[in-house]
């Protein structure tokens, strides 16, 4: 199952790791992730995070992570950078459930495949969500690293390089002592 890009993950998360957020924002994307790639992924601006996510190199990375309501008496609409338009409800409609802790695959980076010109953090919580929650706010934690980002000519190749990154993400966060990191 290894790849060429694979980086050898070690039996216990190493310095830097792990790196532990405070709650931050979940914000709208560009929305690929769910629309094309069927891969949804909740953005975090990068400026809400430890000052050394900055300095990490552009790539793949696996943690924990937990999705908190916000207070709102509103919902509000927002337009996407796309032009489409996403409903902010503050994560109201989340159940018991998708509050617990979830194993999360981080992508930072620029996205080449898409030419983004700003990086990116995203999430991709492997839990099957009840409701979008752009608005909601998330704390996590980054324990490692599983390759550098690429680009790709096929978004097919990019499909099955992340479904890979989250088997191997699964597979990690299941073993001690990664396992005992889940408490958020
Ligand atoms: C685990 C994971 C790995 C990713 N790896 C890459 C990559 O190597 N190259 C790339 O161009 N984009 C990569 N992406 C980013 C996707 O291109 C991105 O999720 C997609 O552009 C959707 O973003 P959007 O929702 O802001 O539109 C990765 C995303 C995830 C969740």
């Amino acid at each position: 199952m290894a790849r060429p890009s694979d980086v050898p993950i070690p039996q216990e998360p190493m310095s830097p790791y792990p790196i532990n957020t405070e709650f931050c924002d979940i914000v709208c994307g560009f929305g690929r992730g769910s629309s094309e790639l069927g891969i949804p992924t909740a953005n975090v601006p990068i400026d809400q995070l430890p000052s050394i996510v900055e300095k990490l190199p552009l790539g793949v990375y696996f943690g924990f992570c937990r999705v908190a309501k916000v207070d709102s008496e509103c919902t509000r609409v927002v337009k996407r950078k796309d032009g489409r338009s996403v409903d902010y409800n503050f994560g109201a409609t989340l159940n018991n459930k998708d509050l617990e802790t979830w194993p999360v695959v981080l992508s930072i980076g620029l996205n080449p495949f898409y030419h983004n010109k700003a990086k990116t953090v995203e999430l991709h919580i492997m839990h099957k969500f009840s409701d979008d929650f752009y608005g909601a706010k998330v704390k996590f934690n980054i324990l490692g690293f599983i390759r550098p980002e690429l680009d790709y000519t096929t978004k097919e190749a990019l499909i099955k390089d992340i479904n890979t990154d989250i088997e191997i993400a699964k597979k990690t966060l299941n073993t001690p002592p990664y396992s005992e990191y889940s408490h958020l």
